[in-house]
């Protein structure tokens, strides 16, 4: 019989014979994957565990707090943050083509693990230990789309740490390969893993560095997370969120638009609200969401974000529209 309780008595007994008393790092992302492998293994081997949070600042709002505090508080792990928001701003800057922009945020990302690692690594190798492990919340539909190999983890470009450099490579630690979306929320519940990180919906990690089309600056972003924690209070107020797969919010950053708000013209951006409804984020059809809620969202969002003066709805089906807008 399936449950969550045998799955996670299961893997804390192979964690433990697969990882003996040596150390185990785990990149966090704020995802219900790498949370839920990570409070496994924490489960398994306790102190044995370091888990590195990268805030790279294109998180929306609440998420890194979720992480920093609510997973840490749950799960007793250990957390190391590295707080790269400037590094990532800077690198960003002046580059607006989105394939460049997941580039760099996959390249700094890593340059930001590794340093981490590197010094996790270090600072072990003082007290005689060695770190040999590394975390990985691969799941089973990953295995089967890349062929099966042991060790072939469809490992998403930002958090490709296969090009580690020779001094910091790590044996992978994969408590989910077996386990489908839905089984890893279970086993997430049952350990205690925060309900929204569990029932998170998926959110790519380059994060809101593709939902700003053009430049990435820190005004932009903060505008964006204003009107998306709109948005998702909204639809969450609705009971709509596991109806919906994902509901993208973007800034059109380089295009303004005449309004009127309060007494006067306003010149301001819009965004867009990209609902859809998926099964596997292959393909992807545009959800039909009730007028009321999509009208509390735009009045929210054009009242309480000043620079938004507008508020429009993608209502095109993938393909052939993407669900992210870059
Ligand atoms: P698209 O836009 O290709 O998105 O229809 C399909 C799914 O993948 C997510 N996505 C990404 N996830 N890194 C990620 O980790 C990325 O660069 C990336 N781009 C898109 C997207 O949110 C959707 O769930």
């Amino acid at each position: 019989d399936w449950n969550p309780g045998n799955v996670i008595a299961d893997q804390v007994a192979r964690i433990r014979a697969q990882v003996g008393d040596a150390r185990v790092i785990c990149g966090l992302s704020g995802g219900v994957d790498s949370s839920v492998a990570a409070a496994l293994v924490q489960k398994a081997v306790g102190d044995q565990l370091t888990c590195v949070f990268v805030d790279h600042g294109l998180l929306r709002t609440g998420e890194a707090e979720q992480v920093e505090q609510d997973f840490v508080a749950s799960t007793g792990v250990n957390l190391v943050v590295v707080d790269a928001r400037e590094q990532f701003l800077t690198a960003l800057a002046g580059h607006t083509d989105p394939e460049t922009k997941r580039k760099i945020i996959g390249r700094e990302f890593i340059r930001v693990f590794e340093d981490a690692a590197r010094g996790i690594v270090e600072a072990a190798g003082e007290h005689g230990e060695e770190v040999k492990f590394l975390v990985q919340g691969t799941l089973y539909p990953d295995v089967v789309e890349s062929g099966g190999g042991e060790g072939a983890a469809n490992i998403k470009s930002h958090h490709n740490v296969g090009g580690l450099p020779d001094d910091l490579q790590f044996e992978l630690v994969e408590p989910l390969r077996a386990l489908f979306k839905d089984e890893v929320r279970a086993v997430g519940l049952e350990l205690g893993v925060p309900e929204a990180i569990v029932w998170r919906q998926p959110f790519p990690g380059p994060g809101l560095g593709i939902r700003i089309i053009g430049e990435v600056t820190q005004e932009r972003l903060d505008v964006l997370r204003a009107a998306d924690v709109i948005a998702r209070e909204e639809l969450t107020r609705a009971g709509l969120d596991r109806e919906i797969w994902q509901c993208p919010v973007v800034l059109l950053a380089d295009v303004r638009s005449v309004g009127v708000q309060g007494d006067g013209r306003t010149y301001g951006h819009p965004v867009v609200l990209r609902p859809v409804s998926s099964e596997d984020a292959m393909t992807a059809d545009w959800t039909r969401l009730p007028y009321d809620v999509l009208a509390t969202i735009s009045t929210r969002i054009t009242n309480e974000v000043p620079e938004v003066n507008r508020v429009v709805l993608d209502v095109t089906s993938k393909p052939p529209g993407t669900i992210e807008w870059e």
